[in-house]
């Protein structure tokens, strides 16, 4: 009898552990879900294999595209085979994975968004401007011909790519949010982001990589860099979206130092930030053309750091922080405006 009270017992238990393993793995996953997922009505985009790509000549131009942006340095960089017209970086240096991973500057939204507005040059952009935007800026080069083969290319491709959701898209009456398209909007600070902090991170989580001075790591047998250049006369310059420290911050919060990933960031928010001040108070090259930016000055981002602006705040602040109050001086001046 007592065997089969002790059986029953050990019967009893690990079945009342089953479930409460069960539930526990459901909560985690509900949590799980909550962070990352939020809200649910967002769509998860899911990057079309690159097997699917067809066997055509339009196939042919969406491969040499992908290879456009994997490789862009062997093409357009300093010793590229097509054209000498980019500082040696990739596209993909800041577009992780071809432009496929959540919150690492994808391109989900590229075919279903474009043509549109954009208040930094006050007009339209096509999806070619687009591209000689972050060639002109982040490349720090010259535009490609709109006729190019190669301009042609970077357009199918990004095109194809977000080809499905645009489709599901049109037939629907909106563009949908997706999760994870472009960076993730990190919390500002309360006080201004402290380059002295950032050099330290930069010190502990970077340097083994990008290199002591952010100069990265060219290896000529490749014709790119194993790893990009921070700063210096090849990296990105001052009319980049990296330029301004929230888009750095949001960027390499979750996915820096290389292999990091949003679902474990290593750094903190504030670690992001102090390090994205570092960096950007580091010499860069100064973009030609900047004086045409933002021409209606009340549109400039809060993190923009040229001047003349609508607000009364310095440069200082604008590059640094904090920026919680500019946004809610902002906000202050537009409902006084109605
Ligand atoms: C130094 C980093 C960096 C490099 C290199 C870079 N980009 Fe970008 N790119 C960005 C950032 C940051 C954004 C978004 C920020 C913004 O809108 O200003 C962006 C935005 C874009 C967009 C618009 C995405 C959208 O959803 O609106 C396209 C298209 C694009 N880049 C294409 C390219 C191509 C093609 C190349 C290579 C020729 C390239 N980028 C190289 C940083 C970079
Ligand atoms: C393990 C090596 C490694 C470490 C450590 C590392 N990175 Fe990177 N980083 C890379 C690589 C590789 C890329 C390019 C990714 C690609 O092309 O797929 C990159 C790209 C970048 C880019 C975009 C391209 C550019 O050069 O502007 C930024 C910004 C960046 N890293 C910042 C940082 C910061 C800040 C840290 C420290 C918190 C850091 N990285 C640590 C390897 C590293």
């Amino acid at each position: 009898m007592w065997l089969t009270a002790g059986l029953g017992i050990l019967i009893l238990f690990s079945v009342w552990r089953r479930i409460w393993l069960h539930e526990y793995r459901m909560h985690i996953l509900h949590q799980k879900h909550a962070l990352y997922q939020q809200p649910v009505t967002n769509i998860v985009w899911i990057p079309p294999d690159t097997h699917t790509i067809p066997h055509t000549a339009e196939g042919d131009l969406i491969r040499y595209g992908r290879l456009l942006v994997v490789h862009t340095a062997r093409y357009l960089g300093p010793k590229g085979k097509i054209a000498h017209i980019s500082n040696g970086m990739n596209c993909q240096n800041c577009h992780l994975a071809a432009g496929t991973l959540p919150f690492a500057n994808n391109f989900s939204l590229v075919a279903s968004t474009y043509p549109k507005y954009r208040a930094r040059n006050d007009r339209v952009e096509t999806v070619a401007f687009r591209v000689n935007a972050c060639l002109k800026r982040s490349l720090n080069g010259e535009a490609l011909d709109t006729n190019s083969r190669e301009m042609k290319a970077f357009v199918a491709y990004l095109l194809w790519i977000g080809g499905q959701l645009h489709a599901n898209s049109s037939a629907g009456s909106r563009t949908p949010t997706v999760w994870g398209a472009g960076t993730e909007k990190l919390n500002y600070l309360k006080r201004a982001a402290d380059t002295n902090a950032g050099r330290m991170v930069f010190m502990t989580y970077c340097q083994n990589c990008h290199g002591r001075h952010g100069q990265g790591l060219w290896v000529d047998s490749t014709g790119e860099y194993q790893y990009p250049p921070l700063w210096g006369k090849h990296s990105y310059n001052t009319g980049a979206g990296m330029y301004r420290i929230s888009q750095f911050a949001a960027f390499v919060k979750n996915n820096m130092p290389f292999g990091t990933s949003y679902l474990h960031p290593l750094l903190t928010d504030e670690q992001a930030w102090d390090v994205a001040a570092f960096v950007n108070t580091q010499p860069r090259q100064a973009y030609r053309d900047l004086k045409y930016d933002w021409p209606r000055i009340a549109d400039k981002p809060v993190d923009y750091p040229f001047g003349p602006y609508a607000d009364s705040f310095q440069e200082p602040q604008h590059k640094y922080g904090p920026f919680e109050e500019i946004e809610k001086a902002r906000a202050n001046i537009s409902v006084k405006q109605q």
